[in-house]
């Protein structure tokens, strides 16, 4: 595994699958990971804490920092690249593309972390500039972040092929997360709810056609100290409100278990009548 600090020609020769992380990395990265060293490409994993992403500052110091930790690892998985890029490599001072997330990144999570996805998408946009990679993959988790990377590789035009990893979770059912290092063990145990609620409101959602799963299941969260932000049924395909021709539901959640933003999401077909 070659660390690097900047790409240069020779390795711009190579046909390259891109793993974007933050870092703090954990089993769901691993299966980032593992899928990307499937396809015979060079694989590089970048490792860039991306403060323009993080709307409040003490979310970016909070965020987990484990980078001599997360080499060791990386090094016992035989990637080809690792990538650590300096702040001023990926944002030089004599400029770079902002990007705008338009009118779905100021919703859900872009609602409540304003200015969330124009970082994560600029920063995304500077990685396919710099590293111009085949294939990137990124988690479905992220599920909003996943669509509105995509989105911008359409728009943009790159040829860039973008693979959606499944969601890793525990034995209880919780997501794997950066995040879940911040929790206690008692937190952890509350955090599983979010799942549970998941999954009773796509079995609610099936039964009555509801929508209005966050009014019916907010005081479950209430009554264990958790703070739910939002829960929403939405067409998978578009990020919106689900119509007559909807195929593909996918439910998304955001919360906060002693005071730490978690995220999930479900996705599933519904029969037509
Ligand atoms: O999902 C993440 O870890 C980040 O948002 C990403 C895609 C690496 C951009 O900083």
């Amino acid at each position: 595994m070659k660390i690097i600090k900047e790409i240069d020609q020779e390795i711009l020769e190579n046909d390259i699958c891109l793993v974007p992380t933050m870092g703090a990395l954990h089993e769901g990265h691993f299966s980032l990971i593992k899928e990307g060293k499937e396809l015979g490409l060079q694989l590089m994993v970048s490792l860039f804490i991306n403060e323009m992403q993080f709307n409040i500052k003490e979310d970016f110091i909070n965020y987990p920092k484990r980078i001599e930790e997360d080499i060791k690892v990386l090094e016992n998985l035989e990637i080809d690249y690792l990538f650590i890029p300096e702040n001023n490599y990926i944002y030089p001072l004599d400029g770079f593309d902002t990007v705008d997330s338009g009118a779905l990144g100021k919703k859900f999570e872009g609602d409540s972390r304003p200015g969330h996805f124009d970082g994560v998408l600029t920063v995304v946009n500077r990685l396919f500039q710099i590293i111009k990679p085949k294939v990137a993959i990124f988690g479905k988790k992220d599920a909003q972040q996943l669509f509105l990377i995509k989105e911008m590789v359409n728009k943009k035009n790159y040829q860039i092929k973008i693979i959606e990893g499944l969601t890793v979770r525990d034995d209880s059912g919780l997501a794997l997360s950066s995040r879940n290092l911040l929790l206690s063990e008692f937190g952890k145990e509350k955090a599983r709810l979010l799942h549970d609620i998941l999954n009773q409101s796509k079995t609610y959602f099936f039964e009555t056609k509801d929508l209005l799963v966050f009014e019916k299941f907010n005081s479950i969260f209430s009554r264990n100290d958790i703070t739910l932000d939002y829960l929403e049924i939405l067409d998978s395909e578009t990020f919106t409100k689900p119509e007559d021709g909807t195929d593909t539901y996918i439910i998304v959640i955001a919360a906060y278990v002693e005071n730490i933003r978690l995220i999930d999401n479900i996705e599933f077909r519904m029969e037509k009548e």
